[in-house]
């Protein structure tokens, strides 16, 4: 990348401290109740329900470990994505995103109308994915997203199909907890994945010579369901702690996934649970790599509050907002800059 872009450089007010916060981080939960479904007491199972239930409400963020994902799948896929962002950049723009397929190599995300020190692939987990044509709200038109796969490594492609398929898996208990913790019956959230949307971006974030500067992600918040990522052991990603607004650290966990509610379960549960903002540090040393699985519904969805979680005390706190739309909408302002902010689902708040 060079050197650097006034592109890249943060207003002063969201720079990053170079020395953090060390301080209470993110919970740690252990998923292995639901792996062996046979002999898990009732109080054991209650017990991880209530963890997630807690770690929602107060962080918006957990790390989870036991989760059944086979380790040696996160190191294939690992693997794939170094070899994938080794190559040289005219290499990898053979596969680069356009303005009719949105999968694919990327370097010039911009999150808040700043340049990210970073460079991703992108994949979607259905091929095709059906989405709308554009974000215009009168247009019915629906259009196929498609994957762009390179030609090296030559199986990055398999790898990533199978991959995907543990992160659904994950994806759907995932779900099944929270729904329980909300009260809600193990399956409520299922139907709205049929035809889903998700997506997993392979991240890589080079060194960067002015850390203090620049961010590998700027501050935001996911738009989607839920955000199932695994990170390497360089560390950078921080987390804006609830009780306080400091940026904490996600400490790297080996073979651990951090989870994190996306602003649609902020809207389904009407604020119980907040996504929670977040962002990512860069270094001048090391490189790092992460690879986060967004967790996104069908484009039909009609994001709103749910009912059993409504009711004359608790009035909805969110119009329905078509999701289809909503993601049509980010990604063409992701894909040029844009002196607008981008759509938020504070856009869809009701007041009060
Ligand atoms: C993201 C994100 C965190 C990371 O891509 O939305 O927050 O650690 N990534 O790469
Ligand atoms: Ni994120």
């Amino acid at each position: 990348m060079g050197e650097v872009d006034p592109a890249f450089i943060q207003e002063p007010e969201h720079r990053p401290r170079i020395s953090y916060i060390e301080g209470k981080g993110v919970p740690l939960i252990d998923l292995s109740p639901i792996l062996s479904s046979s002999n898990v007491s009732a109080i054991e199972f209650e017990g991880l329900v209530k963890e997630v239930g807690d770690a929602c409400k107060e962080w918006g963020f957990f790390q989870v470990i036991n989760h059944g994902v086979p380790l040696e799948m996160r190191e294939k896929i690992d693997g794939a994505s170094r070899k994938f962002f080794a190559q040289s950049l005219e290499d990898k723009r053979k596969v680069s995103r356009n303005e009719k397929e949105v999968s694919g190599y990327y370097d010039t995300e911009h999150t808040k109308n700043v340049r990210d020190w970073k460079e991703v692939f992108d994949f979607t987990i259905e091929e095709p994915t059906i989405v709308p044509a554009s974000h215009e709200p009168d247009d019915t038109e629906l259009t196929e997203w498609n994957n762009l796969w390179p030609e090296y490594p030559p199986d990055l492609r398999e790898i990533c199909q199978e991959y995907s398929q543990e992160m659904v898996k994950l994806g759907y208990k995932l779900m099944e907890l929270i729904a329980l913790s909300l009260g809600l019956p193990a399956d409520r959230f299922h139907g709205f994945f049929k035809d889903q949307t998700s997506f997993i971006r392979l991240n890589h974030y080079p060194p960067c010579p002015t850390p203090e500067l620049a961010l590998g992600v700027g501050r935001h918040k996911d738009g989607g369901a839920l955000t199932i990522l695994a990170q390497d052991d360089v560390g950078g990603l921080e987390v804006k702690r609830k009780t306080d607004g400091e940026w904490v650290r996600v400490k790297p966990t080996p073979d651990a996934y951090i989870i994190n509610v996306g602003d649609i379960i902020q809207v389904w549960s009407n604020d119980r649970y907040e996504s929670v903002e977040h962002r990512v540090m860069v270094n001048s040393e090391k490189e790092r790599f992460s690879l986060p699985f967004f967790f996104n519904p069908a484009h039909y969805t009609m994001v709103k509050p749910l009912e059993e979680l409504t009711n004359e005390q608790n009035p909805a706190k969110y119009r329905a907002y078509n999701w289809g739309k909503f993601i049509t909408n980010r990604k063409r302002s992701n894909f040029q800059k844009l002196n607008v902010e981008n759509l938020q689902i504070y856009h869809f708040r009701i007041s009060e």
